[in-house]
């Protein structure tokens, strides 16, 4: 998919002088007091800014932050938290504007926060008359949201319609050329490991990944249900006995491509969900009426594991047991070190995931990390995201 980069902007001399309107995603997570307790997106956007500014722009941000009352702004809403981690990653302070809808005042060499895109009317619907008038702030908009590129919102969409250049910042770009190398052009074989509660929410990235990958590896209530399909007892697990029918076909859709869907031979078992449960390991043949079955087993794990190391290419989505318990971490464990010790290119996202690559320590040998939530979920489902789509038309003329 060809875009403008704004890369290729500022390396041309285009930027310098300009004002340049960064839409990036800090929606980063706060306690009750407002702390920001998880800081990777801001730190994942700073790259662009301090791009835009080494160039030479004016340049303003802004961003969404939680999902506020458009036109009733709160204190809570407020994008000053970010402000402040981020002027300390930069080593500079950063003003957050209100009101900045009707003009904003920044010089070049100057950087702005514009307060929480989403308070201002009409955002969430795309409203035309508020993306033109943000497109008017600037003369080059970057796109650089990669988290919200799923979102047609003003701030996204609307304004890449309208400004005089819509471009992809480099976290965009870098995860767009990731999500390109995994999905379109992989290296053979791929390996796709799709984990979670319930095969209904993961249903259409399943469908989409079975005609694709080579070997679908499923993880945790997603498991139980391909577990049931292949005609295994589960206990008392979590399942969906109605979606029987559709995990066989993603099970017959594989095999008529030569490709697989590997059924655990082995699961550790507990009779109640609780971190202190006794843990039972146990042949998938052997699962009791009153078992949960909280992890895969030792020997799946292994024979997964080596499937991963033998990968060109891996697409993680999801722990494969409760692995924020002792007793269940196992697989996960297993499959994360596999994933590190593989030399296949390996693609991570999701919030479960993001937090088993931090738990292992393996964040430096997964080749691409996606800041993006539901974003990266609808990657996986096969869908172009609304904005390559609007970046890509506006590449073209
Ligand atoms: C996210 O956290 O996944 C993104 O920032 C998008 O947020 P949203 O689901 O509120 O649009």
């Amino acid at each position: 998919m060809n875009f403008i980069r704004f890369s290729d902007l500022c390396a041309s001399g285009q930027v310098a002088g300009k004002r340049v309107f960064i839409r990036a995603d800090l929606n980063v997570p706060q306690d009750d007091s407002g702390a920001i307790t998880e800081d990777t997106r801001i730190r994942a956007s700073v790259p662009c800014i301090e791009m835009a500014l080494k160039a030479g722009a004016a340049v303003m941000v802004t961003s969404h932050l939680g999902r506020p009352t458009e036109g009733d702004f709160k204190p809570e809403d407020s994008l000053a938290p970010v402000a402040a981690r981020m002027g300390e990653l930069m080593g500079r302070n950063i003003p957050v504007v209100a009101n900045w809808v009707d003009g904003v005042s920044v010089a070049p060499g100057q950087l702005v926060l514009l307060e929480n895109c989403r308070v201002n009317k009409g955002e969430k619907k795309n409203n035309e008359e508020l993306a033109k008038k943000m497109a008017a702030l600037c003369d080059i908009f970057v796109h650089d949201a990669f988290g919200t590129a799923h979102r047609a919102e003003a701030s996204t969409y609307g304004i890449a319609q309208f400004a005089p250049i819509a471009c992809a910042g480099p976290l965009l770009a870098a995860e767009m050329d990731a999500i390109s190398k995994a999905l379109l052009a992989p290296k053979r074989p791929l390996v796709a490991i799709v984990a979670g509660s319930k095969v209904s929410t993961k249903l259409t990235i399943l469908k989409s990944l079975a005609a694709n990958v080579d070997q679908l590896i499923v993880g945790g209530g997603i498991a139980n249900t391909f577990m049931l399909a292949a005609g295994l007892k589960i206990g008392k697990s979590l399942a969906e006995p109605d979606l029987l029918a559709e995990a066989t076909a993603v099970i017959e859709a594989m095999k008529a491509r030569g490709a697989a869907v590997p059924i655990p031979t082995d699961v550790v078992t507990a009779k109640t969900f609780a971190a202190d449960a006794p843990a039972t390991i146990k042949a998938a043949t052997d699962v009791a009426d009153d078992d949960l079955i909280l992890d895969i087993g030792p020997q799946t794990a292994q024979a997964l594991a080596t499937q991963l190391k033998a990968a060109g290419t891996i697409v993680w989505n999801g722990p494969v047991g409760v692995f924020e318990f002792a007793a269940f971490e196992n697989g996960t464990k297993v499959i994360a070190q596999a994933i590190a010790e593989s030399s296949a290119f390996s693609i991570a996202g999701g919030g479960d995931t993001l937090a088993a690559i931090a738990k292992y320590g393996i964040e430096k040998q997964v080749g691409y990390i996606s800041t993006g939530g539901g974003a990266f979920l609808e990657v996986l489902e096969g869908k172009t995201l609304p904005a390559f789509e609007v970046l890509s038309r506006r590449f073209a003329g």
